[in-house]
């Protein structure tokens, strides 16, 4: 329209210019000449004039309108050339189709998902050209976006190529209008992700065959706390039941010891029954936080624990938790705490003065803060910031796999929302110095659940 205008305004000044001209020109030449060869001479010189004239207005208009259309046409190869580069150097997939779901133009990315080598092997196709296991679904989802002329964003999706490769792409697509509003295809934004998935996947399997070793670990260490706990029992048993044995052997048995050696075996059968039930327990999936006291927690962690402080003569001096009361996962706790417990029992090894470990609770802040300190003269300052790290140990193969604070960690930080920290302390006992390490664990309590 505005072209239409435009000429039309050139062609009427022209037409005017030529009317003027021809009039004035005419009026003036009659006026002064009245020989008609001199007239028609000038009247022929007057047409030359005017044709030289209008041809040089003509040269100037017309290169304005060149010059003008070649620069506008610069201006259009450059802003498309522009275009071209930023959609091959985007970093991501970018395709589009007609409504029709015929493939426009792509980068090179495309053409790399797709396998194929040039976009001849692609412009004009459609999916259904190509063999592709998903293809049911782009075409859906095609239409979707075509005939809602909504986008459908962000949504994760697979492409299975010709050589079998399986990719993952996080994938928008979004409808793609002319001037008027009408949708004439669908743009498509693919990102692949295949890479992230499969780290991702492969630290979940990994965090999963930790969890398993832990677990593992902590058995063997259980199965060891049983043989040395059951050791004691079944020899009082074995000794009864041979005592008496030998009474009735000897004729000399009498009733009121029999009755008392039974119910003495009974004893230590129940409480080799109720060793099982507590290790047996503790292996029970924690999916529930249940609310217990700490006492009872610490009751526990002593019964797991207690053949090997005892027989190393280490001993666990308690503070002011009995009344302290929360909700947790009790036997990731448990874990956790035999972890520390048991480091600490390896560091004592060499070691003959006074062994102790101090387990202090408290409840402020809205948190629980427990604190396990031990006098085996603490952590080499160049290992400790490596300790909680999965596989770190200084321990032989045999005595340690090096994830027993790793674990106890996850379980803290992930489990429990909380934290865990090491460090080194010195500190006085009953008048004695002491050196050793100090394990800080703060978990948040949460009272209104
Ligand atoms: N109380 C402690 N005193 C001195 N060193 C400690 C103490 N606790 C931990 N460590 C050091 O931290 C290292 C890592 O401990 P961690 O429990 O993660 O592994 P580990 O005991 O070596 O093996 P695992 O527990 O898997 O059997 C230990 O090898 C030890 O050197
Ligand atoms: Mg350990």
């Amino acid at each position: 329209m505005k072209y239409i205008s435009l000429a039309l305004k050139i062609s009427i000044t022209y037409f005017l210019f030529g009317l003027l001209w021809i009039y004035f020109s005419d009026n003036a030449i009659n006026l002064l000449v009245k020989d008609l060869e001199k007239l028609q001479f000038l009247q022929t010189i007057k047409g030359w004039l005017f044709i030289t004239f209008s041809s040089i207005l003509i040269y100037f208009i017309s290169y304005k309108l060149f010059t003008q259309i070649e620069s506008k046409k610069e201006e259009l190869l450059k802003s498309n050339e522009l275009l071209e580069k930023i959609i091959e150097n985007a970093p991501l997939i970018i395709f589009w189709k007609s409504n029709k779901g015929v493939y426009l133009g792509c980068n090179s990315k495309f053409l790399q998902l797709m396998n194929l080598s040039s976009k001849d092997e692609l412009l004009g196709k459609t999916d259904t050209d190509f063999s592709i296991l998903e293809k049911e679904n782009f075409i859906n989802d095609d239409m979707i976006v075509i005939s809602s002329g909504q986008p459908k964003l962000n949504y994760l999706e697979t492409i299975t190529t010709k050589n079998k490769v399986l990719k993952i792409l996080n994938t928008s697509k979004v409808p793609l209008f002319d001037d008027k509003g009408k949708i004439i295809g669908v743009l498509g934004v693919s990102e692949d992700i295949t890479e992230q998935v499969n780290n991702q996947n492969k630290i979940k399997t990994q965090e999963e065959l930790l969890i398993q070793q832990s677990k593992l670990a902590t058995m063997g260490e259980m199965i060891a706390n049983i043989a040395h706990q059951w050791r004691q029992p079944l020899s009082i048993i074995s000794t009864l039941s041979t005592g008496m044995k030998l009474q009735k052997e000897l004729n000399i048995s009498n009733e009121e010891y029999e009755k008392e050696s039974l119910d003495n075996i009974n004893e230590n059968a129940q409480y080799l029954s109720k060793t099982i039930d507590d290790f047996k327990n503790f292996f029970k999936k924690d999916n529930n936080k249940t609310n217990i006291y700490f006492k009872e927690l610490f009751e526990k962690i002593f019964k797991l624990t207690q053949s090997r402080l005892k027989s190393k003569d280490i001993k666990i001096i308690q503070n002011n938790y009995a009344e302290i009361k929360f909700d947790t996962y009790e036997s990731a706790l448990i874990q956790v705490f035999i972890n520390i417990i048991n480091n600490s029992i390896d560091a004592f090894e060499n070691i003959d003065e006074d062994k102790y470990i101090f387990i202090d609770v408290e409840e402020f802040n809205n948190k629980i803060v427990i604190k396990i300190k031990d006098t085996a003269r603490g952590i080499k300052e160049n290992i400790i910031d490596k300790i909680f790290d999965p596989y770190f140990t200084t321990k032989s193969e045999k005595q340690g796999t090096g994830i027993g604070l790793y674990m106890s960690k996850e379980i803290i930080t992930k489990h429990l929302n909380g934290s865990i920290e090491a460090s080194n302390i010195d500190f006085e006992y009953l008048n004695n110095s002491y050196s050793g390490a100090i394990f800080t664990i703060s978990i948040p309590l949460n009272k209104d659940k």
